[in-house]
C-alpha cells in the first residue's frame, strides 16, 4: 500500500526513520538529509533498469499471520548510544510493530520494490538443491536474508549466481556469507548495523539472570503444579559480586557491560580494539589481552564477537577447561563460536553450571541437535534480535539500503561489510578476511 503524503510525513515523524521529512515524489532525485554518519559510495551501482530481489525469511506463525498485537505501538527511538542515526529510508510502507520478519510481513519492501518495476521473491525455502532460493538465486541481483533464518551464501552458491551484486542481511552478522567468495567476486555485502545490537544486549542480561537464578527449571515446577522450593533453589546464586566478563566489547557486548553495572558485579572484557580509556573508568572494567586469561577469571561470560575465521571453534574443550568450574556461559553470538560438542561435555561433567543463548548451526537447528536436551540449557532459537521492536529498524535499514543501491548514492559505511573487493566498514573494523562458512555446504544441501 503506497501511503498518501500526509501519512507518510505523520509515520516518517512518528518513528524516527528519517531526520527530515523528504517528499515521496522527489525522493529519488532529492539529496538526502544530512547524517552524522560518514558516507562512501559503494563500488558496484545498479547498471539495468529492474533487478530481481531474493528475500529469504523466517516461516509465518504456526496459527497463521497475526490480526492483531499485544501492544499497539512500540517506543520511538532517535538515535543509538554515541550518536549513531536509526535506519532513514526515504520512505516505509509497513507499521513499526508489526510482524516484518516473517515470510507474509515481506520486511514490508513489495510496495517500494514493485513500484519500481523489480522482481521481488520471497521465500522461507532456503536449504537444499531443489528449494526455492536455489533455483531463484540463479538470476537474483540482491539477496536479503536474516541470520536467524540464514540463506547460507557458499562460494558454490555464490559462483552460480552470476548476476549477485549486493546481499543484504536484515539484522547484524554476515557470516552465512561466505566473505571471502564475496571479496573475491565484488560482490557488496552489507548489514544494518545497531538494529538489533541493544535487542541483544536485552537478551543477554536475562539469560545471565535466568541461568544464575535458576529460573527455566524453577518456572517449569510451577508448570507441573508443584511448590519445590528446595528443588528451585539448590542451583540458585545471586549475580551481586560475581565477575562477569564478555568476549568482544563492540555494539552489543558494550551495551550488555553497561546494563549489568547496576547489578553490582565485577566487568572484565577482551576485544581486538581497547574501549577508551574514560569508558574503562567510568563501568570499572577490567581489560584482558585475550579470550583465555579473560575466562579464567570470570564466573559468567557472554560472547558477543562476530563469527569469522579467528573465532570459530574458539570455545573448544581447552578454552572451557580454562573457565572456572561452575562458571556460565552465553552465547548469542554465533553458534560457531562454540565446539558443539565440547558445550555439552562440559555441561555433563559440572565444568560449565549453565549455557544460553539463541544461536545454533546450523540454522535451523535439527531436532536432534544436542543443545535441546544438553542439562542446564537456557536455549532459544534465533530470536534475540528480531523483536517486533528490532524488526521495524532492520527493515527501514534494509530499505534505506535499497534505496541508496537503485539511486546510486552511497551506502553507510557503517553498513558495510564487503565492498569493492575487500571488507570495509563495520566489516573492516569486525571481521577477518576468509570463510567462516564452512559446514553451510552441508545444510545448503539439506544434509
Ligand atoms: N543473536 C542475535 O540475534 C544477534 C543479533 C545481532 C548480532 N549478533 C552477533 O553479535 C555480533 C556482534 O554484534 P555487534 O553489533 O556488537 O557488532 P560490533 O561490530 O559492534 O562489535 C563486534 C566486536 O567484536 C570484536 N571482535 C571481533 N573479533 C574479535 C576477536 N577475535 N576477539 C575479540 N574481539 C573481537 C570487534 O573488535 C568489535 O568490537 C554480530 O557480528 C553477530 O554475529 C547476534
Amino acid at each position: 500500500m503506497t501511503r498518501g503524503l500526509e501519512e507518510y510525513q505523520t509515520s516518517q515523524k512518528r518513528w524516527g526513520f528519517c531526520r527530515d521529512t523528504v517528499l515521496p515524489e522527489d525522493r529519488r532525485t532529492n539529496a538526502r538529509p544530512d547524517r552524522a554518519t560518514k558516507l562512501v559510495r559503494h563500488s558496484v551501482s545498479w547498471e539495468t533498469e529492474v533487478a530481481k530481489v531474493v528475500c529469504v525469511l523466517y516461516e509465518d506463525p504456526v496459527d497463521g499471520y497475526p490480526k492483531g498485537y499485544p501492544r499497539d505501538e512500540i517506543p520511538r527511538i532517535e538515535s543509538y548510544p554515541g550518536g549513531q542515526t536509526v535506519p532513514s529510508p526515504d520512505a516505509i510502507d509497513f507499521t513499526p510493530g508489526h510482524l516484518l520478519g516473517s515470510v507474509s510481513g515481506e520486511l514490508g519492501l513489495r510496495p517500494y520494490l514493485e513500484g519500481l518495476g523489480h522482481t521481488f521473491v520471497v521465500t522461507s525455502d532456503k536449504d537444499g538443491p531443489g528449494s526455492t532460493f536455489e533455483r531463484e538465486l540463479a538470476d537474483a541481483e540482491i539477496v536479503i536474508s536474516q541470520p536467524f533464518w540464514p540463506a547460507y551464501l557458499t562460494a558454490e552458491r555464490i559462483a552460480a549466481a552470476t548476476e549477485l551484486k549486493l546481499a543484504i542481511t536484515a539484522g547484524i552478522g554476515s557470516d552465512h556469507v561466505d566473505l571471502q567468495a564475496a571479496i573475491d567476486r565484488g560482490i557488496t555485502v552489507a548489514e544494518v548495523t545497531y538494529s538489533n545490537s541493544i535487542s541483544v544486549s536485552e537478551h543477554v542480561v536475562m539469560m545471565i539472570l535466568s541461568l544464575v537464578r535458576n529460573y527455566i527449571p524453577s518456572y517449569q515446577w510451577v508448570v507441573r503444579g508443584g511448590w519445590n522450593i528446595a528443588d528451585c533453589v539448590e542451583r540458585s546464586y545471586d549475580i551481586e559480586g560475581m565477575t562477569v566478563g564478555t568476549v568482544a566489547a563492540g555494539r552489543i557486548g558494550l551495551a550488555v557491560l553497561r546494563r549489568l553495572k547496576p547489578f553490582d558485579v565485577n566487568l572484565h572484557y577482551t576485544d581486538q580494539h581497547r574501549l577508551d580509556e574514560s569508558v574503562e573508568r567510568e563501568l570499572g572494567l577490567v581489560f584482558h589481552p585475550t579470550a583465555e586469561s579473560l575466562v579464567e577469571v570470570c564466573d559468567v561470560v557472554t560472547i558477543n564477537a562476530p563469527l569469522h575465521p579467528e573465532t570459530e571453534g574458539l570455545f573448544d574443550d581447552h578454552l572451557l577447561s580454562k573457565m572456572k568450574r561452575g562458571a556460565y556461559l552465553v552465547n548469542t553470538a554465533r553458534g560457531k563460536i562454540c565446539d558443539r560438542d565440547a558445550v555439552v561435555r562440559a555441561l555433563e561433567s559440572g565444568q560449565l553450571a549453565g549455557y544460553a543463548g539463541d544461536v545454533w548451526f546450523p540454522q535451523p537447528a535439527p531436532p536432534d541437535h544436542p543443545w535441546r536436551t544438553m542439562p542446564h540449557h537456557g536455549m532459544t532459537p534465533h530470536i534475540s534480535g528480531s523483536s517486533l521492536s528490532a524488526q521495524a529498524r532492520y527493515a527501514a535499514g534494509t530499505r534505506e539500503i535499497l534505496e541508496c543501491f537503485f539511486s546510486r548514492r552511497p551506502i553507510r559505511e557503517e553498513y558495510l561489510i564487503v565492498d569493492g573487493g575487500r571488507l570495509a566498514g563495520a566489516g573492516a573494523h569486525s571481521y577477518t578476511p576468509g570463510n567462516a562458512t564452512a559446514g553451510s555446504d552441508g545444510a545448503a544441501r539439506g544434509n
